[in-house]
């Protein structure tokens, strides 16, 4: 299943975390691209905050990952950017992070994909336009990878509309 929408601006960006917050479960991988500056980090920070993670929420790109948890939900943040190849995963010990009671997004997933966790979402965010006007806009682009993901993806849908 694929779910294709715009965001006309950030706080569009910040009200589309809102509704993955509430469609997403424990047990949930999110892949998250896009190029750089086109808002995955904004974005993963808008879930996490309505998740109900409190403090501040960084990017991961120096740190590769970033851990915080919720009640008994541990929720790691990942931006494998930094990633010269896929096979830097294999070494890293990451797959322990993947567990019944865990979300994780992975910023720059492509970086390692062959190696990961299975997916439940891929999205992707495309910046829509270079003119100046436009600069704020994005369009976001869902495809559940797993029966979970597009049980998922059903709930945001109904959020959405
Ligand atoms: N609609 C939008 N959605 C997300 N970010 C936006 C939007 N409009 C402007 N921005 C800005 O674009 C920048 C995106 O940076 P960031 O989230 O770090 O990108 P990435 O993690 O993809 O490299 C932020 O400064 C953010 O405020
Ligand atoms: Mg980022």
């Amino acid at each position: 299943m694929q779910y294709l929408t715009a965001l006309v601006d950030l706080n569009a960006t910040l009200n589309f975390a809102q509704q993955i917050a509430k469609s997403i479960v424990p047990d949930f991988v999110v892949a998250v691209s896009g190029d750089l500056g086109a808002g995955k980090t904004t974005l993963v920070r808008g879930v996490l905050y309505d998740l109900g993670v409190t403090g501040n929420v960084k990017s991961p790109t120096y740190t590769i990952v970033e851990p915080y948890s919720v009640g008994n939900v541990d929720i790691y943040h990942f931006d494998l950017y930094r990633f010269n190849a896929g096979e830097e995963w294999l070494d890293s010990g990451f797959d322990e992070y993947f567990t019944k009671n865990s979300i994780c997004f992975i910023e720059w997933a492509e970086k390692a994909y062959q190696y990961l966790p299975s997916i439940d979402w891929w999205l992707k965010i495309i910046a829509v336009s270079d003119a100046e006007a436009a600069k704020d806009q994005r369009s976001v682009q869902i495809t559940s990878l797993s029966d979970k993901g597009t049980e998922c993806l059903s709930q945001l849908i109904k959020h959405a509309d």
